[in-house]
């Protein structure tokens, strides 16, 4: 069981920050990358669409006999992991949990910004969770529909980085917000420019937060791989592969060979 992989999936080619982190904490684990590229993005569909696309992801890592699944989209754990851990009988680990733990522990103003896709931030995801830990918490929501462009045209600072940043952000300066989880998974790469805009305030970088939390739960389910040597990534896509490995070296910072394309 404990060699079996750890998969992976999201929409498209944002989890793979979240893929990076679990590489960096768990060198010696196999995984199964899985993006939805002919399908993404799913942060401006409804919720049973987002619900039927994350289950069949999340199926095709099932047959692919994985030891757990993390569910790498925000948007994905926003709308699909209830219904996921329902169905499911291995450990599915969402990125929502992971975050918010973190942002409650270092807050001292009681002030969290969340960002994310439209669906993400109109799901309430982040602040429910927030307020079951911590009803005094004031949470203030934003969504950010072009980070996601901006991020995979590798506009990751600049002129036009920082405009889109000041339009989005700009209430969360005038509230002093002290801590801003990135609930998505491509802001990470925006994470220098948001910190420099946001001066002071607290980044919580879900993609990092996750990684800990898988590793924890492999850990108490005695599912850590205990092989030495490094472990393995293989790549699954659903539409053509040469963007998704174009994106991948930007996410990365490594060239990966060609993902395999499925049908799901
Ligand atoms: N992976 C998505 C998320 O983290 C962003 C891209 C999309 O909209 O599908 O919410």
């Amino acid at each position: 069981m404990n060699q079996r992989a750890i998969g992976i999936f999201d929409s498209g080619v944002g989890g793979l920050t979240v893929l990076k982190e679990v590489e960096k904490l768990l060198p010696n684990e196999n995984i199964i990358y899985f993006g939805d590229t002919a399908r993404v993005p799913y942060g401006n569909k409804s919720k049973s669409t987002i619900i039927k696309f994350s289950t069949e992801s999340a199926l095709f890592l099932l047959k692919k006999n994985v030891k757990a699944v993390v569910v790498a989209c925000n948007t994905s754990t926003s709308f699909a992991l209830d219904h996921l851990e329902g169905i499911f009988n291995i450990p599915i680990v969402g990125v929502i949990n992971a975050g918010v733990e973190k942002a409650l522990s270092v807050s001292r103003k009681k002030k969290i910004g969340v960002i994310g896709t439209k669906a993400t931030i109109a799901s309430n995801s982040y602040q429910r969770k927030i307020h079951s830990k911590d009803k005094k918490m004031m949470v203030y929501q934003q969504d950010c529909p072009l980070f996601v462009p901006l991020v995979e045209e590798g506009l990751l600072r600049g002129k036009i980085a920082e405009q889109v940043i000041d339009m989005y952000l700009k209430k969360f300066k005038t509230a002093g917000v002290d801590t801003v989880i990135l609930g998505c998974t491509h802001y990470p790469l925006l994470k220098n420019e948001i910190a420099k805009y946001l001066k002071g305030a607290f980044i919580v970088d879900s993609a990092k937060e996750v990684a800990r939390y898988v590793k924890g739960v492999l850990c108490e389910e005695g599912l850590l791989n205990d092989k030495k040597r490094k472990g393995k990534t293989n790549f699954f896509v659903t539409d053509e592969p040469q963007s998704f490995v174009r994106s991948a070296r930007l996410f990365l910072n490594r060239k990966i060979s060609n993902p395999e394309v499925v049908n799901v």
